[in-house]
Parts: structure tokens; sequence; C-alpha cells
């Protein structure tokens, strides 16, 4: 079965004052895939052709925490259970982008 949908949020954690930084550190990671693992399982939405993964970094470390939706290439920046929630309602089951959360991240 193809994916209509396939959602990768980093979960990257790096040490305490690298310079980087990392998505975990920001808010973000682990706490934040369990919620749309939770999400996932509630609503059963792999039989909608939704698929999600952790990734480790995906290369916008500034704009963390980051998620990013495949095929549309829609980024957005979760930093609450609510938002990921949100981003399935609205995204994932209503198809609507959502525009607050977005971010169109670019190489610093
Ligand atoms: S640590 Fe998440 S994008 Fe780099």
């Amino acid at each position: 079965m193809s994916h209509r949908l396939h959602a990768f949020v980093c979960t990257q954690s790096r040490p305490e004052g690298h310079p980087r930084g990392c998505c975990t550190s920001r808010g973000g990671g682990q706490p934040l895939f369990d919620r749309l693992m939770q999400n996932m399982m509630s609503k059963n939405l792999w039989d909608q052709g939704i698929s999600i993964a952790q990734s480790s970094c995906l290369g916008f470390c500034g704009y963390g925490p980051v998620m990013v939706i495949y095929p549309e290439g829609i980024w957005y920046q979760p930093t609450k259970a609510e938002d990921i929630d949100e981003i399935v309602d609205t995204h994932f089951v209503g198809g609507k982008v959502v525009e607050r959360l977005r971010v169109s991240p670019v190489k610093k």
C-alpha cells in the first residue's frame, strides 16, 4: 500500500551546549512523536494511508522542533501536544494546512 501522507518527526537529541542544539532540547522530540502515535492508534490513521516515522536531524535545527509531511513537503513547528492534535485533525484528516504552525525552513 502506498502512503497518501507520510510524516517524519525529528527526535534528534544532542548534548547540552552543542552549537546546533536539537529539536529535543527545544521542546520537541520523543514526547511529540509519542503524541502523534497516540493519535494514529486512537484514530486508526494507517487505514487512511497515513504513516509516521521518527527521524534523526532533518537539517533545520534552528526551526525546531520540526516535522515534515510528504509528499506535500509541508513543514511544521509543533511545540506542544495540542499542536500535534491540531495537525492530525486539520491536516491529516481534514486535508487543510495548519498555517499557524507552518514554517518554511531555509538553509542558513
Ligand atoms: S535536530 Fe531536529 S532538525 Fe536538526
